[in-house]
């Protein structure tokens, strides 16, 4: 038998295949009753049942028995860490006032931020878990988590912090971002420069000196963060070595996404209001498109992201859920999967592939998750379906059968 397959700690036979690997023809990448090894947590070998003599394999095979298998989801946009709830603000939404006017207000990010500070390291985990195992459920294996509800430096090195703890607890990888410019901080009303400062020179070294971020994030949108404020924070993220990312174009356009593209970030997100200059700027730089149906539905928005242009332009298009508790109170990436599809126009295929192997690159890990081939971690998820195409097209009838996270059966 082929040195590959000898190797193999686990083998899964009689399992179709959707690697997303675009190297592969068709949609999904199918091989339709595959054969998968793993060894040491990573993909070893992959090949269609027909081309191997299944006697020769090393070990007890397990039999799928015609299941699918995917890759992991990866949700790259979350605020997932956040004390609080805003219930209220729905309400009043509801009856007409819109989402900048109650972050004017006082209400919207800085009342979580109130209620962020208000909470110890621990007491914000324990508030994560039940979101965190929501997501888990339904088939994420690598999730990023934002800060950016403290807005001090203490407030924001607790939550980047929590964010560590709750991946050494789950099956899950947990990729941090810097998102200390969420917001002006009540501190720094009419300062906004001065809490940029304090953000480069102070906050920034802490983080890195404790490995507690993986990125740096920055809301880029006229209630917020202005470009130039913006760019001053990523030469100095970049000067850090942390990956960059950017909420741009959500309520407004101020050429936020072109920014982020010229400064290589991984991704940028939102994108309501992105402009074919924006689309231009993605393209040649490669950064990633995160769409968030969540905040697009929870903000009753009309104005859509530009999925034909951004598609016609070849510009990879990752999903996330941005869950965070006003714009988008939504633990289910699988919803934002099928709100990807009904609201945005997105195929089934192209909704998977933005929780898979274009949410990789939207967290700079684009070599190494997001797809099966052999290399690749081996975070994989068995569906009893018959398609793949269910994954986006049905919400809450099904979970997987199995999780398998780092090559480990997951039995929680
Ligand atoms: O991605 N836009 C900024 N941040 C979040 C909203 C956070 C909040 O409302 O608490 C978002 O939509
Ligand atoms: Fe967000």
């Amino acid at each position: 038998m082929h040195p590959p397959w000898q190797q193999c700690e686990q083998i899964w036979i009689n399992a179709n295949l959707a690697t997303m690997d675009p190297q592969r023809p068709g949609p999904y990448g199918i091989v339709e009753q595959g054969v998968i090894g793993i060894c040491r947590g990573r993909i070893r070998a992959l090949a269609p049942m027909t081309e191997l003599d299944l006697s020769a394999l090393p070990g007890q095979p397990i039999d799928a028995g015609g299941a699918w298998l995917t890759p992991g989801l990866i949700d790259s946009h979350t605020h997932l860490i956040w004390g609080g709830q805003r219930s209220d603000e729905f309400t009043r939404r509801l009856a007409g006032a819109d989402y900048a006017e109650i972050a004017r207000d006082g209400g919207g990010i800085l009342a979580t931020v109130r209620a962020t500070r208000a909470l110890s390291e621990r007491e914000l985990i324990t508030r994560a878990r039940p979101r965190l195992r929501a997501l888990l459920n339904e088939g994420v294996t690598t999730v990023e988590i934002k800060s950016g509800y403290g807005l001090t430096c203490d407030d924001e090195l607790k939550i980047l912090r929590a964010a560590r703890a709750l991946g050494e607890e789950f099956p899950v990888r947990v990729r941090t971002t810097l998102l200390a410019a969420h917001a002006v901080p009540p501190e720094f009303i009419g300062r906004a420069d001065d809490y940029v400062e304090l953000i480069c020179e102070r906050l920034l070294p802490k983080v890195t000196a404790e490995g507690l971020a993986d990125a740096m994030d920055v809301f880029c949108e006229s209630i917020a963060f202005d470009p130039q404020q913006t760019e001053r924070l990523l030469l100095s993220a970049r000067r850090h070595d942390l990956g960059l990312k950017l909420h741009a174009e959500q309520l407004g356009n101020s050429g936020a996404a072109a920014l982020g593209a010229r400064h290589g970030a991984w991704s940028v997100d939102h994108l309501e209001h992105l402009d074919n200059e924006g689309i231009a700027a993605l393209k040649s730089s490669g950064t990633v498109a995160t769409l968030l149906p969540g905040a697009f539905y929870f903000l009753r928005e009309t104005r859509r992201p530009p999925v034909p242009e951004l598609r016609k332009q070849q510009v990879s298009i990752a999903l996330a859920t941005d869950l965070n508790p006003g714009s988008s109170p939504l633990a289910s990436l699988r919803l934002a999967m099928n709100m990807g599809c009904v609201l945005f126009g997105l195929s089934p295929e192209e909704a998977l592939a933005g929780v898979t192997r274009h949410a990789a690159r939207a967290l700079g890990l684009g070599d190494q998750l997001g797809i099966l081939a052999p290399g690749y971690r081996a975070d994989m998820l068995l569906w009893e379906i018959d398609h793949p195409d269910q994954l986006a097209a049905e919400v809450g009838t099904f979970a997987p059968r199995q999780r398998i996270f780092a090559g480990e059966i997951d039995h929680a």
